[in-house]
């Protein structure tokens, strides 16, 4: 399985923070943003990884990161987003890297208090499809937002609604497998002009091949001044945190 984590977009709703500066640079505890969508990758077992670049500072990644060995890692891989249109238009900015392989789709401004591991293997059990993640939260009308039927299943995720039809949201881990393609060169663009993540869910749930799992940890995303201080302070109470080798590369 490969990884993706998209950090492009402009982070305009962490203005002026953002103004100069990538949001997936800024801190959020001890670390910089994408330090812990990196950490819940490799922590899942994931070790081929591609980082999704654009919006302000691209260069700035390689620069923090560069080989991925303060993770434990070989190589690390990035690309670029040409323009911010959308998480959906992120993630095919990745199809030459995945190939034949499945993959996980990771928002870089998505922080876990807690391991995706047992997720990733039950995808991988799963053998097709893909598989959402869902949390409670007490803010739905701010997230992508499932809709269940009498037997819990899903029976559509609405994109930011006015009147959330659950508690839960879906959160930035997406795990894909090769139909991902196909339904990214079918997709419209949406009213407020981006190619949406939700779009691909509901197309997998179309075809009866979306699965989800809920989380029994805490979760964050960090796009917000508000979200970005809760992040922090989910950080700071967690044990799950990035094991990172600061040792000085030779
Ligand atoms: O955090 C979970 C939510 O993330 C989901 O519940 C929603 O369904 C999903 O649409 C998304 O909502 P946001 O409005 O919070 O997404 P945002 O535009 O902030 O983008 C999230 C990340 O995706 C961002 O940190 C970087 C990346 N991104 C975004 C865009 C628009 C890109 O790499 N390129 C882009 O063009």
């Amino acid at each position: 399985m490969k990884g993706i984590i998209l950090v492009g977009g402009l982070g305009t709703r962490l203005a002026p923070m953002t103004r100069v500066t990538n949001k997936h640079l800024l801190p959020v505890g001890q670390f910089p943003m994408v330090y812990y969508p990196l950490h819940s990758l490799v922590d899942a077992g994931i070790r081929d990884i591609m980082l999704v670049t654009g919006g302000n500072n691209p260069g700035a990644f390689l620069e923090l990161l560069r080989d991925g060995r303060e993770f434990g890692l070989d190589h690390l891989y990035f690309t670029y987003q040409q323009e911010p249109k959308g998480i959906a238009d992120a993630a095919r900015c990745a199809q030459h890297f995945v190939g034949d392989d499945c993959c996980l789709v990771m928002l870089g401004d998505n922080i876990l208090a807690g391991s995706i591991r047992p997720f990733v293997e039950g995808y991988q059990q799963q053998g097709q499809g893909a598989r959402v993640l869902l949390a409670e939260v007490p803010d739905p009308e701010r997230f992508g937002v499932p809709d269940f039927d009498e037997e819990g299943n899903i029976i559509n995720i609405i994109e930011k609604p006015d009147r959330p039809p659950s508690s839960y949201a879906v959160i930035g881990v997406y795990m894909y497998d090769q139909l991902l393609w196909e339904i990214l060169s079918t997709l419209q663009l949406s009213d407020r002009g981006q190619y949406e993540i939700t779009d691909v869910q509901n197309a997998y749930l179309e075809r009866g091949l979306l699965t989800y799992d809920t989380i029994d940890f805490a979760w964050s995303d960090a796009g917000t001044p508000e979200s970005l201080f809760r992040a922090t302070q989910m950080v700071h109470d967690s044990d799950f945190l990035p094991v990172v080798n600061t040792k000085p590369s030779q």
